[in-house]
């Protein structure tokens, strides 16, 4: 397993995304991801699993201090109070004394973000995360956020994959030395019939969803692709044995266009 080091923190750069993983299957994929070197589990207040999340890390029997374990709070308990409560209840559920990693899941316009990232600090105070960062913040938002927060924010946590082209945010996070944490980092399994990943991979005797990962991770960012399937858990952390030229990458960064977006994002406030 690689590293990626952003503001103090030593983030795996594989995790496992947990979103829409649910009860036992959800323990159950955890637990195996984890046997077989996954170090690095994702998961949020809102995928209503931390509970399982739980469960599958003490399943594992690996020791807590080599686990990662990223949650994110929702917005609507982004006022200082709330947001300590609601991390407190994540810490129960999971079973923990700490996360290594707190995100605000999305930006909240209706709660002052200098209140929000004071108590993000304060939570990490407390001891009740190691670290903290922000999830589907813009430029604009990183640099206000990077400005008022008393804690050092480690990553931003955002969609990223071929079809998408993320390069502004990119800059930014490299300008604060924030890690880029890809989500929907196989673009929710659509990379998997695309052509030209399919022909790269053939070079490399990789597939689809390797190359489309070894393309994030030697970028440095993070990746937390999400699979249900045992199969695909390996297939998905089989990428550190191989490299892409600078050709290749090339070619997968001129896939990327600027509304690449694969979520509709059902559950993401609607602010206007
Ligand atoms: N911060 C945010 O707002 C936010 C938003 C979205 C997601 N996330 C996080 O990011 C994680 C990953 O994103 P995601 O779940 O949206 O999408 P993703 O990881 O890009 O794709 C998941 C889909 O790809 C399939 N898949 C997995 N491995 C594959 C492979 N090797 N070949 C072909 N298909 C494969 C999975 O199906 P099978 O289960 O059948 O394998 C699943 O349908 C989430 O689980 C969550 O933890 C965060």
């Amino acid at each position: 397993m690689q590293f990626i080091e952003a503001n103090g923190a030593r983030i795996p750069a594989i995790g496992l995304g947990t979103w829409e993983l649910r009860g036992r299957s959800c323990a159950r994929i955890v637990e195996q991801a984890i046997k077989l070197g996954y170090r690095h589990i994702d998961t949020a207040q809102v995928y209503e699993n931390e509970r399982e999340v739980g469960e599958g890390l003490r399943a594992s029997g690996v020791r807590r201090d080599e686990l990662f374990i990223a949650t994110k709070i929702w917005t609507t308990h982004f006022a200082p109070h709330d947001l300590e409560r609601s991390a407190k209840e994540s810490l129960v559920r999971l079973r923990l004394s700490e996360v290594d990693l707190l995100l605000l899941h999305w930006p909240n316009p209706h709660v002052p973000l200098v209140e929000t990232l004071g108590a993000l600090a304060h939570a990490k105070t407390l001891g009740l995360a190691r670290h903290v960062g922000v999830s589907n913040f813009t430029v604009a938002l990183l640099d206000e956020a990077v400005a008022l927060s008393p804690a050092p924010l480690v990553c931003n946590q955002i969609e990223y994959h071929p079809y998408l082209d993320q390069t502004k945010v990119r800059k930014a996070c490299a300008r604060h030395g924030i890690a880029v944490v890809a989500y929907s980092p196989i673009a929710r399994g659509k990379i998997k019939s695309d052509a030209t990943l399919a022909r790269i991979g053939q070079v490399h005797g990789k597939t689809p969803a390797q190359i489309c990962l070894r393309w994030l991770v030697q970028q440095d960012a993070v990746v937390i692709p999400r699979t249900s399937r045992v199969e695909r858990l390996s297939e998905n952390i089989g990428v550190f044995d191989f490299a892409l030229s600078d050709d290749e990458m090339a070619e997968v960064f001129r896939m990327g266009g600027a509304d690449g977006r694969m979520t509709n994002y059902a559950f993401a406030p609607k602010w206007d």
